[in-house]
């Protein structure tokens, strides 16, 4: 069946789903970062990543938070609503990592006396730069109430996935959510949590040791980077049944 693919990102295709109102998310395997400049291919990431993201939009759902996930099609396909993102990415942080530390200068690993959340705009050509509440109501990305909602949602989303993760020996050090709108049948807008949640948009550490058990092993070329994904989905009891060997999955068929 051919289907019609509506946008190639760096880490996943969108294509048009099986009903109106739905997506299909596709997980490859290739990596980026530094604003696409490094550019890498982490074998299995994208089964991973489909199962690790399917695992926390279920348990999300489950106590309440409104998402876009509606079923896992295959190995690296799940079927979503499509919904009308908001353009930012919206960070939790509980512990000073990455861009955080330069910013600050803070030393990676320092506990923050609270959660902090940051919004950034999801713009590649800026560079994601750091936008607070004013630019975004002034320039129209999110209303006052939306940024309620979404910052409403990331701090229940981070208390629920910290404990889940402490619950596996994984530390929740911060990570990155995108909501979207979406529309029900008396035209009421909802906010939803959309796109994923996986090692590629969190920072986990084990809780004894500290390891990095995310995408930094890829950014800062520590090595065996697929098998921290590995790791981290053997703990939440999603690693697919015939282990490693077949993380390759099926190949898009268009
Ligand atoms: N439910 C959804 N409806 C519409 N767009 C979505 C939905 N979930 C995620 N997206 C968007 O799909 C894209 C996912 O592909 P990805 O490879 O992550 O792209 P990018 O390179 O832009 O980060 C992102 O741009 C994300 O905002
Ligand atoms: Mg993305």
């Amino acid at each position: 069946m051919r289907r019609r693919r509506i946008y190639e990102g760096k880490a996943k295709v969108l294509f048009e789903g099986p009903e109106p109102g739905t997506l299909v998310q596709y997980f490859k395997d290739d990596a980026t970062a530094y604003n696409a400049q490094k550019k890498g291919v982490i074998t299995g990431k994208g089964v991973l990543n489909n199962r690790i993201s399917e695992f926390f939009m279920l348990r999300l759902a489950e106590i309440g938070i409104p998402t876009h996930f509606v079923r896992r099609l295959n190995m690296r396909e799940q079927l979503v609503r499509q919904v009308e993102i908001i353009p930012l990415e919206v960070v939790v942080r509980n512990v000073a990592a990455g861009s955080f530390c330069e910013r600050f200068k803070t030393e990676e690993g320092t506990a923050l006396p609270r959660s902090i959340v940051e919004y950034y705009l999801k713009n590649d050509e800026l560079g994601d730069p750091l936008v607070t509440e004013e630019h975004i109501t002034a320039f129209g990305w999110a209303a006052t109430q939306d940024l309620d909602d979404m910052l409403h949602l990331a701090l229940r989303i981070n208390d629920f996935l910290s404990g889940l993760l402490m619950g596996v020996g994984l530390k929740l050090v911060d990570f990155k959510l995108e909501f979207g709108r979406l529309w029900d049948e008396e035209e009421q807008m909802r906010i939803v949590l959309a796109d994923e949640i996986s090692p590629d948009s969190c920072r986990l550490w084990d809780l004894k040791t500290n390891e990095k058990l995310d995408k930094d092993r890829f950014r800062r070329d520590l090595g065996s980077v697929a098998e921290a994904y590995q790791e981290v989905a053997r703990r939440l009891g999603v690693l697919p049944e015939a282990g490693p060997v077949d993380l390759q999955g099926p190949k898009v068929v268009q």
